[in-house]
């Protein structure tokens, strides 16, 4: 059957065949929500860009698409966002038919061989029928650069409080705001961040937008910039600042970086333009430039995290974003095991997972410290720690399947649980094939790691490593459907 081979996950979205990495044109559109990604068709490996595509209803089961983008003679198609131009501000559409705008990014490999600045400008393509079909707009490139070596990645959106588009980019070390009022002349507006967050290596994929704090009527804006490399557990990662946005500029409250996701396989990701309600769904690419290309697959090669749900929250006075799973995962899941654990010190519990790495598992305990590792009959062994004196959760996958195709794949992870709020802590683990996505209190703290176990695992083994009796009320398993059957 389709979607059957070693490491194929089964609820998470992975191309049917061949290379994929960033999220692009996120977008809800009539019913649809849409996701095009970064796509090489031809190999297993990085290559020259198209725009591949798939819908969805709920973000959840995916129907595979055609390739919206092909290269061009102005370049190879990176990364970027899709609006629907409602009001055909553009002139693409028709008074009564709404434009979907894909802005991505053109990359000239001829001109980047002559090694000039100027091999990255941006271009527009349109769809007339919500993305089945595409046209490149002929007066490409709209933003031309001849400055920066970087200059890529725009995510537009309409902004309401100044009635114009607004394009985030990144130029190497900093973010670039332009406005336009019909999406093909766009206008300087300001820059962000030379001198603020983390600069191991270069910035990608912006996206700026605004949320509600919750339990008050007061809106922030969250800045989220991908890097790489410089992430805290190595390679790629996310980070975000929280501030203000005035219609031109963008004001950080924070000069420090601070991280959406602390596992080393989450990147590039961006949120939803358009979704209903309101809501600010992200979707992150489940892999890191260090070893994307080494993966153990053969017929395709990455996938997507979870859709999350981002959220705003004041946690001990601090401006925190939160990133949690879509809850319409609820649909997918069906309880296996609820029990309630009391395990003495130096002492271990274990627990048969009926469905495997088709699972997830659910608790609440104090800041204690305990280990819990997910096994296989093979010996290999994921194992994910609470260290209450550190206020550290440790991921190590040393042991979790095939991991010598690259060296920093086998290191350790560490995710610092500062900032903790009163009360217990909530956990939430999600395991597929080839991944593993760990969330504290509602997605206060993100952990995602790709694994690649022979078998799947079959035994939950939760070890008390305190001084004190363990006590786990109502730890519940769920078996998780697969979303290609
Ligand atoms: C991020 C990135 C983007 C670029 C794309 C190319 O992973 O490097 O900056 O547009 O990938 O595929």
């Amino acid at each position: 059957p389709l979607y059957s081979e070693p490491f194929r996950p089964q609820y998470h979205f992975s191309p049917p065949e061949k290379w994929m990495n960033d999220p692009n044109g996120l977008v809800y559109h009539q019913g649809i929500y849409h996701l095009f990604y970064q796509y090489y068709p031809d190999d297993i490996v990085w290559g020259p860009m198209h725009w591949g595509h798939a819908t969805s209803e709920d973000m959840l089961q995916w129907e595979n698409k055609p390739i919206a983008l092909y290269p061009d003679e102005n370049g190879l198609i990176f990364s970027g966002s899709a609006v629907i131009d409602h009001n055909n501000t553009s002139g693409l559409g028709t008074a009564d038919k709404a434009p979907l705008v894909a802005v991505f990014t053109y990359h000239d490999m001829e001109k980047e061989k002559a090694g000039g600045t100027d091999y990255q400008t941006q271009g527009i393509a349109y769809s007339l029928d919500n993305g089945e079909s595409f046209k490149m707009y002929e007066g490409n490139p709209v933003l031309l650069n001849t400055e920066f070596k970087d200059f890529r990645d725009p995510k537009v959106y309409w902004d309401e409080d100044s009635g114009k588009w607004v394009m985030a980019l990144v130029a190497g070390d900093h973010l670039r705001l332009y406005s336009s009022e019909n999406l093909t002349d766009w206008d300087y507006m300001s820059r962000f961040g030379s001198d603020k967050g983390a600069h191991g290596g270069v910035w990608e994929c912006p996206d700026l937008f605004k949320l509600p704090v919750a339990g008050t009527d007061e809106f922030k804006w969250v800045l989220l910039i991908s890097i790489n490399p410089g992430a805290p557990n190595g390679g790629s990662g996310t980070q975000y600042f929280i501030g203000d946005f005035d219609g031109t500029t963008f004001t950080s409250d924070q000069n420090e970086a601070r991280w959406l996701d602390w596992g080393t396989d989450n990147y590039a990701g961006v949120t939803y333009n358009e979704a209903p309600g309101g809501e600010r769904i992200f979707i992150g690419w489940m892999s890191n430039w260090t070893y994307a290309r080494d993966t153990p697959t053969e017929v395709w090669r990455s996938a997507m995290t979870l859709p999350r749900t981002l959220s705003l929250s004041k946690i001990n006075d601090d401006y925190t974003l939160l990133n949690y799973p879509l809850s319409g995962m609820s649909d997918l899941m069906n309880k296996e095991i609820d029990i309630d654990l009391e395990i003495a010190p130096n002492s271990y519990e274990a627990i048969a997972m009926e469905s495997g790495n088709q699972s997830s598992i659910h608790f609440t305990c104090p800041l204690v410290s305990f280990s819990l590792s997910l096994t296989n009959d093979s010996g290999e062994e994921l194992v994910i720690e609470l260290n209450r004196e550190e206020e550290l959760l440790v991921l190590d996958r040393s042991q979790s399947g095939l991991v010598d195709f690259q060296e920093m794949f086998s290191k350790i992870q560490q995710m610092p649980l500062d900032n903790l709020p009163e009360g217990d802590l909530e956990f939430d683990i999600f395991l597929d094939a080839s991944s593993v996505e760990v969330f504290v209190n509602k997605g206060q703290f993100a952990m995602t790691s790709q694994i690649f176990p022979t078998k799947s695992f079959d035994e939950l083994i939760i070890r008390n490593e305190g001084s004190k009796e363990l006590i786990v009320p109502d730890l519940r398993t769920f078996s998780i459907k697969s979303i290609w059957s």
